[in-house]
């Protein structure tokens, strides 16, 4: 990959949640961290909130961690000296394609490509830039400085190395990378989507109510969240437009249960709008 120990750049592209998340994990990783976005505004508001979270990590070497982001609108000069570029822009195929060419065309030749998309097609991602072998799914978790999981996804035409290089990146960035191909909903969120489906359809039938549902799989199951705790905090729109996908690509196992198509007609969203399976007064 790009440079050397010391000066090793990483590149995010989208100053989002996402990026915000990775490009501060980056940071404290040692990383000369570029962010890139569309507007400056954007940029600066997103490194005065890296800034002040990097800060209260209170780690001896947070300021020298801080003064290592610097932040672009201009993708192919940010990418010129990159280790590697990391894509966060918003989920859609088209932009992430445009995105990923354009660092592909002025990244170093060994510079790693990763998209952090959670559902698209790496493959059909990749047909999209100069050098396909060149890009890997690297599915990183919210809240990114918290969450331990790096779904590493090999597209059909992705290289070996890229793969390895791309494990190399996960753990440098303090993650636990775990590889698998590219299919619908990857691991966890296929598996989670399940899991807050069958958690309606049981509280639907009146198996037991939502907070023994919760109990139950915390409790037996020791997840730290219960199924309709999580639901809530993601937004139930989100999770429908996940089990939607997965249903029209994989299969009548993944038919949304009812009920939550009725919660997300009534808005009952979750905690963003104050009203999910629970109630969160303001
Ligand atoms: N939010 C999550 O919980 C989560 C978890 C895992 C993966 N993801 C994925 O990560 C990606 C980003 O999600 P997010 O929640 O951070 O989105 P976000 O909307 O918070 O941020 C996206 C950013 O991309 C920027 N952007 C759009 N087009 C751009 C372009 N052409 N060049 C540069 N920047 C551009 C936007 O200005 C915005 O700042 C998506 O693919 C999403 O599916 C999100």
């Amino acid at each position: 990959m790009g440079d050397t120990e010391a000066t090793r750049v990483l590149v995010v592209v989208g100053a989002g949640t996402m990026g915000q998340g990775i490009a501060q994990v980056g940071l404290l990783a040692g990383f000369e961290t570029r962010l890139v976005d569309l507007s400056l505004d954007a940029l600066e508001a997103a490194s005065d909130a890296i800034a002040r979270r990097i800060d209260r990590t209170s780690g001896p070497d947070t300021a020298v961690a801080i003064a290592r982001l610097s932040v672009s609108t201009d993708l192919a000069l940010a990418c010129r000296d990159a280790y590697a570029v990391i894509e966060t822009v918003i989920e859609s195929m088209p932009i992430k394609v445009d995105v990923l060419r354009v660092a592909c065309e002025s990244a170093p030749v060994d510079a790693l490509l990763g998209s952090n998309t959670s559902a698209l097609s790496i493959t059909e991602m990749a047909e999209g830039i100069g050098t396909p072998s060149r890009l890997v799914g690297l599915h990183f978790f919210n809240p990114v400085p918290k969450m331990q999981l790096v779904e590493v996804v090999r597209g059909t035409r992705t290289s070996a190395e890229a793969i390895a290089a791309a494990q190399t990146l996960a753990r440098e960035l303090g993650k636990e990378p775990v590889v698998l191909a590219d299919s619908p909903g990857f691991v966890a969120s296929r598996i989670n989507a399940l899991i807050g489906n069958e958690a309606f359809c049981m509280l639907e039938a009146g198996v037991a109510s939502a907070k023994d549902i919760d109990t139950a799989l915390k409790l037996g199951l020791n997840h730290p969240m219960g199924p309709f705790e999580l639901g809530d905090l993601v937004g139930w729109d989100v999770r429908l437009k996940v089990l939607e996908y997965l249903h029209a690509n994989l299969g009548e196992k993944y038919r949304p249960c009812s009920m939550m198509i009725d919660y997300v007609a009534e808005g009952r969203l979750g905690r963003k709008v104050g009203r999910g399976v629970y109630d969160y007064p303001a």
